[in-house]
C-alpha cells in the first residue's frame, strides 16, 4: 500500500524531474548455442529498438512519510489491469537495487506509460528496468559509472543490459554481454504483429528440449551479424525459439503461414515471442488490404514502426526518416 500522499495526487500537477522513453527492441536474428550448467540458455542475437516506447516519469523528492521507491501505472496504460507496481515490477526492483548499493537516500516515484504489450518477446520489462536505472543514477547525480549500470542490469534480466546500448547491439551469454555496432542499422521499416496471448519466456526455453551441456547446431552467428552489417534485406533471418514457441502457442506458426504469404522480405518472431515482426515490404497486390485482411482472421494489434536509436544524450531516442 502507498500512503495516499504519493502517486498522481500529490505529483500530477507538479511537472516531473524527469522524463524517459523506454524502446521496445526486436530480435534480427536468434540463436540458441547451448543449453548451460545453470539452466540459462547461452544465446548470440542481434538486437535493435524499434520507435515503440514505454514513457516514465520520475519525480525525485525527500518527503519523509513516502518510501523510497514508488511507482504508478497510467490508467490508459496497455494491460493495464496486469501490471503490478509492487517488487514484482522490475521498475520497483531496478529503483530499489540502486538506491540499496549507492546509499542514495533521495526518494523516486515513478510514473510508467504503458505502450509495449507484455509477454511479447519485445523487452518491455527489461528497457523499463534499464530505463529505471539510468534515471536513479542522473537524478542522483551520476555516482555510478555506465559498466556498473549495465552489470546491475544483468542481475535484474538478461535483456536489461542491451537498452544501455545505442539501439544495435550483439549479445551473447544470457543475452547481458553487449557489443554494440560501431555503425548502428539504418532505420528500417518493420510491422510488429502481437497476438492477444503472449508466450511466457521460461516455458519456451523449456520446450526447446535442450539437456544442460547440450548444444544446437545452425549458422554461424557471426556470418549472420555480417550480413545484417551489408543489407538488412538481403540478411538471413532465423530464430531458433520459433519451433519451440510455436509447439507451446501453435496459433503463432499459422499466423507466421500467413504473414508470409502477404510477401514481406522476412516474417520472424522476436525472442521468446509472441510478436512476430515482418521487414520489407508486402506484394504490391495486397499493400493497402494485408492488415485488413489479417485483423478479420487474428486477434492481433499492428504496429508499424521504425528501427530506432539513441542520441549522444542518452534521454532520448529517435527516429530517423
Ligand atoms: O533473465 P530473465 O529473467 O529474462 O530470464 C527469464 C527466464 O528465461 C529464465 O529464468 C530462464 O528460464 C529463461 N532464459 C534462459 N536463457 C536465457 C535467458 C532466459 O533459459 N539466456
Amino acid at each position: 500500500e502507498l500512503p495516499d500522499a504519493v502517486g498522481s495526487t500529490l505529483f500530477g500537477k507538479q511537472p516531473p524531474t524527469l522524463t524517459l522513453l523506454a524502446p521496445a527492441k526486436i530480435n534480427l536474428f536468434l540463436r540458441v548455442t547451448r543449453k548451460r550448467e545453470d539452466g540459462f540458455h547461452e544465446l548470440a542475437s542481434l538486437f535493435q529498438t524499434v520507435s515503440l516506447f514505454d514513457t516514465l516519469d520520475f519525480w525525485a523528492h525527500d518527503r519523509a512519510d513516502a518510501p523510497q521507491c514508488s511507482m504508478e501505472v497510467t490508467p490508459n496504460s496497455l494491460g493495464y489491469d496486469m501490471i503490478p507496481t509492487d517488487e514484482s515490477n522490475l521498475v520497483m526492483r531496478a529503483l530499489q537495487l540502486f538506491a540499496e548499493r549507492t546509499g542514495e537516500t533521495r526518494r523516486i516515484h515513478c510514473r510508467l506509460h504503458k505502450a509495449i504489450p507484455a509477454q511479447g518477446g519485445l523487452g518491455g520489462g527489461s528497457c523499463d528496468a534499464a530505463t529505471a536505472l539510468f534515471a536513479a543514477n542522473r537524478l542522483a547525480g551520476y555516482p555510478v559509472s555506465q559498466d556498473t549500470l549495465i552489470e546491475w542490469g544483468a542481475e535484474l534480466g538478461s535483456d536489461v543490459s542491451f537498452f544501455f546500448s545505442r539501439g544495435s547491439a550483439y549479445c551473447t551469454g544470457r543475452g547481458e554481454i553487449i557489443e554494440p555496432l560501431k555503425q548502428p542499422l539504418p532505420p528500417t521499416v518493420c510491422y510488429l504483429i502481437k497476438p492477444a496471448v503472449g508466450c511466457s519466456t521460461p516455458a519456451v526455453f523449456k520446450a526447446l528440449g535442450l539437456e544442460p551441456g547440450q548444444s544446437l547446431d545452425g549458422p554461424d552467428p557471426r556470418v549472420l551479424l555480417e550480413e545484417f552489417q551489408k543489407s538488412v534485406y538481403s540478411a538471413t533471418f532465423i530464430n531458433d525459439l520459433e519451433p519451440p514457441a510455436f509447439s507451446v502457442l501453435p496459433m503463432l506458426k499459422n499466423l507466421r503461414e500467413d504473414l508470409s504469404k502477404f510477401g514481406f522480405q522476412a516474417v520472424m518472431m522476436s525472442g521468446s515471442g509472441s510478436t512476430l515482426f515482418c521487414i520489407g515490404m508486402p506484394l504490391d497486390e495486397v499493400i493497402d488490404t494485408w492488415k485488413d485482411e489479417l485483423l478479420a482472421k487474428y486477434d492481433v494489434d499492428i504496429f508499424e514502426e521504425l528501427f530506432c536509436r539513441r542520441l549522444e544524450d542518452e534521454r532520448l531516442w529517435y527516429t530517423e526518416q
